[in-house]
């Protein structure tokens, strides 16, 4: 799909209000795709798109029944998120939401690496786009502005954990020009599903 981006303040993003605006170009009535702070109230679409993702990316990879069963959980999912978004856990945890059309079709969420020695260290600690809408564009949007948020927030490295047979999320941090570091980790989730990680890590830097 052919996409026009806009950026409506060229200037680096120092303001956490700034937002990004796309132009779905073949349509002639726009759709526009903003990049903005989350706020409280979009946690449940944030719970919906982290599910509907989980389910579209992981089939196969985890567990059909785990899946499945991902929507019974989905009032304590947006209870998390909206908890987040309200009370940051510090000043330098952030969570940004892309919208096409004002629907909430994707979120970022980011802050100090939790497993890091240094605090220039960085993470991108989640990053989810509705399946329906992926290849638009939305994840680099949404990616772009994690980063330059988190180079503004000081962070001169940033870090994110991927499942390791997640070839398409790989693809897509290769291509906004990460590298994995090496370093991979087992994480259990309930019912002992076990998930092989492996890190990726990118230098960060404000845009000149
Ligand atoms: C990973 C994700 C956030 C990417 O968002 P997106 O909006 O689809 O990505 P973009 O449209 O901005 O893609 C940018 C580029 O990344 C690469 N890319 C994205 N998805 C890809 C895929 N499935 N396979 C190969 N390359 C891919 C491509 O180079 C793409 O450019 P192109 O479409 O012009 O070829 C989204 O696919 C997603 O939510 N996936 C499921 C959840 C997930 O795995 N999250 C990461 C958890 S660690």
């Amino acid at each position: 799909m052919e996409i026009a981006v806009k950026t409506e303040d060229p200037q680096p993003l120092s303001s956490a209000h700034a937002v990004e605006k796309v132009e779905h170009a073949e349509n002639e009535s726009a759709v526009c795709a903003l990049v903005r702070p989350a706020v409280p109230d979009d946690a449940e679409a944030i719970a919906a798109v982290h599910i509907a993702s989980w389910q579209a990316a992981y089939r196969g990879q985890l567990p059909d029944d785990f899946l499945d069963g991902l929507e019974s959980q989905f009032r304590a999912r947006a209870d998390f998120w909206r908890q987040e978004i309200a009370s940051p856990r510090t000043a330098s945890h952030e969570i940004w939401a892309a919208t096409l059309a004002g629907h909430l079709r994707g979120f970022v969420a980011l802050g100090p690496a939790r497993d890091a020695n240094s605090r220039l260290t960085g993470e991108v600690y989640a990053i989810y786009v509705h399946p329906n809408s992926w290849r638009q564009g939305l994840g680099t949007m949404l990616f772009t502005r994690a980063m330059t948020r988190l180079a503004a927030l000081g962070f001169s490295k940033t870090i994110l954990w991927v499942l390791q047979s997640n070839t398409p999320a790989r693809r897509f941090y290769e291509h906004a020009g990460w590298s994995a570091d090496g370093r991979t980790k087992l994480e259990t989730l309930p019912g002992g599903i076990e998930l092989r990680e492996v890190c990726y890590q990118k230098n960060t830097r404000l845009p000149n």
